[in-house]
């Protein structure tokens, strides 16, 4: 079972609450760090604490909800360790797990359905790394990039 940060602005809370319930039910722990209402709020307020959540270590994955989920991924991907991808299919949601080692999911609310976002969820927290030499030369090369572009 695994320890997941979550974190949604006001435009994915109530798909977040959703999340965390069935997560819990499914044995997991859950850190939810809001938001909590439909009061407008700025995404990057809930990606910046789920993603240090991730990179200190408290959570072992993080899931990130707002209307489309891109606001939330584009500020995760900015924060060094973090590879968040965002997913609206079920065919990504593993492939990403096994290919990219992805630590956070993204998605958003007003795209997919509760439905087929549990499915994506379920999936993207259940599928481990491949741990495949070519998958791991390319994770390599992304922090490489993120090395790269901070001595800039
Ligand atoms: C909020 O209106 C909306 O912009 C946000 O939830 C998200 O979709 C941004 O990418």
């Amino acid at each position: 079972m695994l320890n997941i940060a979550i974190g949604a602005d006001h435009g994915g809370f109530r798909l977040k609450e959703i999340i965390v319930k069935q997560l819990i039910a499914e044995g997991h722990s859950m850190i939810d760090l809001g938001c909590d209402c439909d009061v407008s709020v700025d995404y990057p307020d809930y990606a910046l604490p789920v993603g240090k959540a991730v990179q200190l270590g408290q959570a072992d994955r993080g899931i990130l909800v707002c209307g489309t989920g891109i606001g939330m991924s584009i500020a995760a991907n900015k924060m060094t360790g973090i590879r968040c991808a965002l997913v609206s299919d079920t065919f990504s949601a593993k492939a990403t797990r096994e290919h990219n080692d992805t630590n956070v999911l993204a998605i958003g609310e007003r795209v997919i359905g509760p439905g087929l976002a549990w499915d994506i969820v379920k999936i993207w927290v259940d599928t481990p790394f491949s741990h495949e030499q070519r998958h791991q030369k390319r994770i390599d090369k992304i922090a490489q990039i993120e090395a790269h572009s901070a001595g800039e």
